[in-house]
């Protein structure tokens, strides 16, 4: 299937997070609208911290419009580390969105976290329990979510799925536990496939130490070993990547043929 990707570009890291604020937001609006409720996973890292605090933040518009009692929010990946830990994904959400949200507005039920302190394996056999109950999964089904949001190393990896590791080839999980050699550890991670079934995909990716791989993944040749952001290739033929000018640097500039969207 064609893959149509539609760039969307902000001047600045700051207007980039209002603008992946603002896509969250109406993503989910508009999957409780339609489903009466809304699944997503999010990414860790650091360029989402600014998007995930506009959102837990009253002087913007996203807390009062996010519809929250209908919200179940996932993890893209975790470092093997505690909930408590710096490196953890889970921290970084928490301290940027949750500890923010009025009491009760995300019941702990909503939050589905991935049990990084256990055992790499057991962490990722859980977290995939944890999905085939709560999506209420049959057999090989694989859960959709409305929405799944990813950022993008300068190596080209996006969740945990890092070049020439085994995440690369897995395509029978939906968790795996992925040895990354290049960083002496295992991460546990949604594997490519279950991202791509997502009824929405968007990449969030900030800054000029990003615009080599930006440019690799998607207008250079196809080599999803060394690219593994090249496998996000969503079920619906279309992929949303909200950069800034920074991390936009190498592509074309929008012309009549390509405004704004390349099909590849
Ligand atoms: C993680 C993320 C990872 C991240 C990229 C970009 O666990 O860190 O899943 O894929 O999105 O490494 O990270 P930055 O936003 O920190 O550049």
């Amino acid at each position: 299937m064609p893959l149509t990707i539609d760039y969307r570009i902000s001047p600045t890291a700051d207007a980039l997070a209002i603008a992946a604020a603002e896509f969250i937001t109406f993503t989910v609006q508009a999957a409780v609208a339609l489903r009466g409720r809304a699944r997503i996973a999010i990414s860790g890292g650091s360029t989402p911290r600014a998007a995930y605090a506009l959102l837990a933040d009253p002087a913007h518009p996203f807390l009062a419009r996010m519809p929250w009692s209908r919200l179940d929010l996932y993890f893209v990946d975790e470092r093997s580390v505690p909930p408590t830990d710096s490196d953890s994904n889970y921290r970084m959400v928490k301290e940027a969105l949750f500890d923010h949200l009025p009491a009760t507005t995300l019941p702990p039920a909503q939050i589905h976290r991935i049990e990084a302190e256990l055992a790499p394996d057991v962490a990722a056999a859980r977290y995939e329990s944890e999905l085939r109950n709560s999506f209420r999964l049959e057999g090989a089904e694989t859960p959709t979510f409305d929405l799944v949001m990813l950022g993008m190393g300068d190596d080209g990896h996006t969740a945990s799925i890092f070049p020439n590791t085994e995440a690369i080839y897995n395509i029978t999980s939906l968790v795996f536990a992925n040895p990354i050699p290049q960083k002496s550890t295992t991460r546990i991670t949604l594997t490519w496939p279950v991202i791509n079934q997502a009824r929405t995909v968007f990449f969030l990716i900030s800054g000029a130490a990003k615009a080599p791989a930006v440019s690799n993944v998607w207008q250079g040749a196809r080599k999803p070993d060394l690219l593994p952001s090249q496998l996000i290739r969503p079920s619906s033929g279309i992929l949303t990547v909200l950069l800034d000018q920074a991390a936009a640097a190498l592509l074309p500039a929008p012309n009549e043929q390509n405004r704004g969207r390349l099909i590849s």
